[in-house]
């Protein structure tokens, strides 16, 4: 673990209050207002989230125990209490006018459009749910969604959490090898799919992926489940069954289980630095209370709001803040099938015209994008029903902040820059938009009940403007509980590289931050070996073993480089094996081989080939030294512990 490479040398001096209106209207309307929050939930959390479970969600049966935290880093949250979050989702909104406020408002990239109403969205998801049921799904099985951005992923989702079967949503973008991968992890019995969706004005072939995923040897997968969704020819087996003839018959009548609080709920995989994906498991109560307050508090949540989250269902971000966070509050919530394209490069300000879109929550990557288009698609749409902006997965840089909050916020909304991971389930690090100024480029302030810091190796606080390791320093109730089957993996990676001090265990996020004289933090970046390409997270080891899968390559190395639109692009370092010689066309099939096992969005922007790869003695690969020299910039550090200097050299001059 080097310490954190990506040096913050830009001190940003603006601040940018919430307007009196907007304060004056937001649940938490002032900077005291959040700092006693804060300090009360800081005092006693346990207090402060249990008042909140309370009043906020409806439990079966309540809990006889708030935290127990007797075994960590292993947390358990709200023991023995009975809740059921498609209950909370759908159910308790059913006795009042919410019944026929829109849940869903979805919009497919051709243009198509369908809404479904808190009591339209509760029958789809109690027949889907009596489907899983007919097709022998019970309470504990898992079940693999594989979907473009469709009502039905939502549905599929809810469906599950309905009668407690654990789903694990695939990314659509993923390639067989990368299902198959989590499908046979996550003992699927059930996968949902569609023949395909829309992307980017093409369609994605979903379904020929799980026929390929599933015929490269026995899984756990019994049926496939078909959404008919872009109505090209695909093959069906006896294992494959339409989803529309499915629903015809099902009942819509199905009761939620009362799930125990700890019971799982999700998988997600996630990458990290070293092997495969990890699955990363969030459990039910205390996950449901996390989204759900932090929807509420950080964007504001009103009746009449319309919230519109871009991620897709696939990601963390799809999960907490697209479906169950806005749901359990009974918000509206935008779906939308579409990417930012060319082709149409004022699509999403389309969507937020047509559908008078007031919050809008997306990635630093798409604002790029977007600015990259130009102002005039902005500009010429009715962008005057938003009230509120988000943005997640990266740091902003204060260019495109700026941007967002004069072209598209029209300097009156505020921007709230979250900070979270897959494995936190909820946002972290935010402003609450009516309390707290920001400042372009910082996630500023803990939520209430975050004991965020900055630390050293040993735990000890960092000094003001001093870079360090982001950490939390006690458990929440949306904290993952475990690698799924690999607990040794869950300590290590996240517990360990800061020993317990005291007894007190440490959350270590595997970001370098600083936190400035006002206590905002700056999160720089990645400390370990985790590409952020476009706001996803990819390890340098996944694109590394599917290189060397290829008969060609010897050794391969990969790291991050600067990118103007995606954050970091991929640059593979590659020797090759004795019989091949560089080449245009090799680079071009070593890219397109990656896209096989992974993912177009493992695509390496850059290939070189090299003789040898820059090693220390004890041969490990120097990932900062090919950093520096991917990113075209000085080597920088200590290079003493290099085995061979003369590889330096020669991957210099071959640059
Ligand atoms: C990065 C996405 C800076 C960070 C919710 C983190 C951010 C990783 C921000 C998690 C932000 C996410 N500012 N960096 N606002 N949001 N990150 O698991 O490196 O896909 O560790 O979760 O994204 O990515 P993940």
């Amino acid at each position: 673990m080097s310490q954190p490479t990506i040096e913050s040398i830009l001190q940003e001096e603006r601040l940018f209050p919430p307007t009196a209106e907007f304060s004056a209207q937001a649940r938490i309307k002032s900077l005291e207002e959040y700092k006693s929050l804060y300090d009360r939930a800081k005092a006693d959390p346990l207090k402060f989230w249990s008042e909140l479970a309370e009043q906020e969600l409806h439990w079966f049966q309540k809990w006889d125990t708030v935290l127990d935290w007797s075994n960590p880093p292993f947390a358990k949250w709200f023991v023995n209490g009975k809740i059921n979050l498609s209950y909370n989702c759908l159910d308790r909104h059913l006795d009042s006018d919410r019944r026929n406020k829109p849940a869903i408002v979805w919009e497919g990239e051709p243009g198509d459009s369908k809404t479904l109403t808190y009591a339209e969205l509760h029958q789809e998801v109690c027949k889907f749910a009596n489907v899983l049921k007919s097709l022998g799904v019970k309470k504990g099985d898992g079940v693999g969604i594989y979907m473009p951005m469709v009502p039905e992923a939502a549905i599929a989702m809810l469906a599950c959490a309905r009668i407690g079967a654990p789903h694990s949503v695939v990314f659509g973008g993923f390639s067989a090898e990368a299902l198959r991968d989590r499908l046979v992890d996550a003992e699927v019995k059930v996968v949902v799919t569609a023949d395909g969706g829309w992307r980017k004005d093409a369609i994605v072939p979903l379904k020929p992926q799980v026929d390929k995923a599933l015929a490269e040897g026995t899984t756990s997968v019994e049926k496939v489940v078909v959404v008919k969704r872009t109505a090209q020819d695909i093959a069906m087996s006896d294992r494959d069954l339409w989803w529309h003839d499915l629903i015809q018959d099902a009942s819509a009548d199905c009761p939620a289980e009362p799930m125990d609080s700890e019971d799982m709920l999700f998988i997600l995989y996630t990458s990290g630095s070293t092997g495969k994906p990890k699955g990363v498991v969030h459990t039910t109560g205390g996950y449901n209370l996390y989204a759900h307050m932090t929807a509420q508090w950080i964007f504001d949540l009103q009746e009449n709001d319309v919230y519109w989250c871009t991620a897709d269902v696939g990601w963390i971000t799809g999960h907490s803040y697209v479906v169950y966070g806005p749901l359990s509050n009974g918000a509206t919530t935008v779906m939308y099938e579409g990417a930012p394209r060319a082709s149409n490069p004022g699509c999403f300000w389309d969507v937020i015209e047509k559908h008078k879109v007031s919050i809008f929550y997306t990635a630093p990557t798409a604002i790029r994008a977007f600015i990259k288009m130009g102002d005039d698609h902005p500009n010429s749409r009715d962008l005057s029903s938003l009230r509120l902006l988000g943005t997640v997965g990266e740091p902003i840089n204060p260019e495109a902040w700026m941007w967002y909050h004069t072209i598209i916020g029209k300097e009156k909304c505020p921007i709230v820059d979250t900070w979270w991971q897959t494995e936190t389930g909820g946002i972290m690090i935010t402003a609450l938009p009516g309390a707290i100024p920001t400042k372009p480029g910082s996630a500023t302030l803990p939520f209430p009940g975050i004991l965020a810091d900055i630390v050293d190796l040993d735990g000890n606080s960092a000094g003001v403007n001093e870079g360090g390791y982001l950490a939390v320093r006690y458990p929440w109730p949306g904290m993952m509980r475990t690698v799924y089957k690999d607990p040794d993996r869950f300590r290590k990676t996240y517990w360990e590289h800061i020993p317990p001090q005291d007894g007190q265990y440490i959350y270590f996020a595997g970001d370098g931050a600083r936190r400035d004289e006002d206590g905002y933090f700056w999160v720089m970046g990645r400390v370990d070996d985790v590409i952020n390409v476009a706001g996803h997270r990819l390890g340098t080891m996944e694109v590394e073993s599917a290189l060397v899968s290829h008969p060609a390559v010897a050794e391969a190395a990969v790291v991050g480089k600067p990118d103007e639109i995606k954050g970091q692009d991929i640059v593979a370092f590659v020797t090759l094996e004795g019989t091949y010689q560089p080449s245009e066309d090799l680079a071009k099939e070593l890219k397109k081989h990656v896209v096989g096992e992974i993912g177009a969005i493992a695509r390496p922007g850059e290939i070189r080939f090299a003789d040898a790869l820059p090693k220390t003695r004890s041969g490990k690969i120097m990932r900062r030294l090919l950093r520096d020299l991917a990113a075209g910039v000085e080597i920088s550090g200590d290079t003493s512990t290099l085995e061979d200097r003369s590889v330096l050299e020669k991957l210099r001059e071959g640059a």
